[in-house]
């Protein structure tokens, strides 16, 4: 490699899924096309609705000796920031439909918040959005600024989930969550519906068949999103990888285990969308069969990767990347330094890679930082 710091790069832990059993039907069942077909029919309809870019990784693909590294960035999707703007907003249409002067209510760590509070304020609905302690003031501004009213709550995103639950029942308000529970399936299934939208465009992006997919999970929507969007837009079923962080691999812990794994968080990942304890029952229906592999990364290059996205290293445009897109980058070139990841998966100067920028700067003064910092690093 041409650049000797990214040798350096480690996966701290790695997992094969010994269930893998690809299934386009099995995945179609839990997301149906006729939810998939909708959630594209409604947001390309939007009038700022433009596909995001899928830009190519070229220094860093010749600089690890892939093929093509295809890196869909996700800072550009409507102004929100991250590819939570296609579940939130696309969920509130659908379950609003014909209903007038009613409430949305969401519980939120930011981004998901923002969608819902977007696509509320473009239906002049009302909303109300609880987040926890930990939420940036950052980020309450910019739902705050989308019309929602933003309630915080002393505690965890547990904590703001029950608070929102409880008033959401007394006040008959309707609540956009994304993530599943017992009786709580339609929304987060809309959510994932509205994620699938990236792969539909990355199909008129590329003519290349994408042979690895590497997807970052919290709970598992977006990953479980853009699978069902894989099976049911790719001709090619490509090998699937998640990332997650280490403090926070619930996907990872329940693949070991073949089911539901709940585990509990020691330290907050500064991957913060990801650092969730438990995958989402939808989601967990749809990744349990159909990923080849699991990996977690440590907090330790999260700086670097985002001052070397927007600082020309990996390609020769500028690329707005926060801590939520860096996994992807990271989990690849450690990949390549791993000989028995690198081979299992088989990567190599035939492989066309996808990476999933997930957010840009959605939080600014944590971006600024993360970047401040990791310019000193490179
Ligand atoms: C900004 C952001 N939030 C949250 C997540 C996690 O999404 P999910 O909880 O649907 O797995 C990601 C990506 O994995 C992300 O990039």
């Amino acid at each position: 490699m041409g650049n000797p710091d990214l040798l350096n790069w480690k996966i701290s832990n790695f997992l094969t899924n010994k269930n893998l059993d690809f299934n386009r039907q099995e995945i179609l069942k839990v997301l149906p096309d006729k939810f998939i077909d909708d959630a594209y029919n409604t947001i390309s309809s939007w009038p700022s609705y433009k596909p995001t870019p899928l830009i190519t990784l070229d220094k860093l693909s010749k600089n690890i000796n892939i093929k093509n590294i295809f890196y869909k960035d996700e800072s550009k999707r409507f102004g929100l920031k991250s590819f939570k703007a296609l579940g939130g907003a696309y969920a509130v249409e659908y379950i609003s439909k014909g209903k007038k002067n009613i409430t949305i209510s969401t519980a939120t760590a930011g981004n998901h918040g923002r969608s819902v509070a977007w696509g509320s304020q473009r239906l002049n609905l009302k909303c109300k959005i609880f987040i926890s302690e930990f939420v940036s003031e950052y980020r309450a501004n910019e739902m705050k600024k989308l019309g929602a009213d933003v309630i915080r709550v002393k505690g965890n995103y547990e904590a703001s989930l029950k608070e929102c639950l409880e008033q959401s029942k007394k006040n008959s308000w309707h609540i956009v969550q994304d993530v599943a529970w017992e009786n709580y399936e339609l929304v987060p299934k809309l959510t994932m519906a509205g994620y699938s939208v990236m792969v539909k465009e990355i199909t008129s992006q590329t003519d290349q068949y994408i042979t690895h997919v590497f997807l970052q999970a919290g709970v598992g929507g977006m990953a479980a999103g853009t699978i069902a969007g894989i099976a049911k837009y790719f001709k090619k079923i490509p090998k699937i990888i998640i990332v997650e962080p280490e403090t926070a691999d619930c996907v990872l812990r329940s693949v070991e285990n073949g089911a539901l794994k709940k585990i509990e968080i020691k330290k907050e990942s500064i991957m913060g969308g990801m650092s969730c304890g438990e995958v989402s029952l939808i989601p967990w229906k749809i990744i349990k069969n159909s990923v080849n592999m699991c990996l977690s990364i440590s907090d330790d290059n999260i700086a670097k990767t985002v001052a070397m996205l927007a600082n020309f290293n990996f390609s020769d445009e500028k690329i707005i990347g926060g801590e939520c897109s860096a996994p992807g980058i990271i989990s690849l070139i450690a990949s390549c330094n791993n000989k028995d990841i690198k081979e299992e998966l088989e990567l190599d100067k035939n492989s066309n890679v996808l990476l999933m920028g997930c957010e840009g700067n959605a939080d600014e003064n944590l971006y600024n930082q993360l970047l401040s910092q990791g310019m000193e690093q490179i």
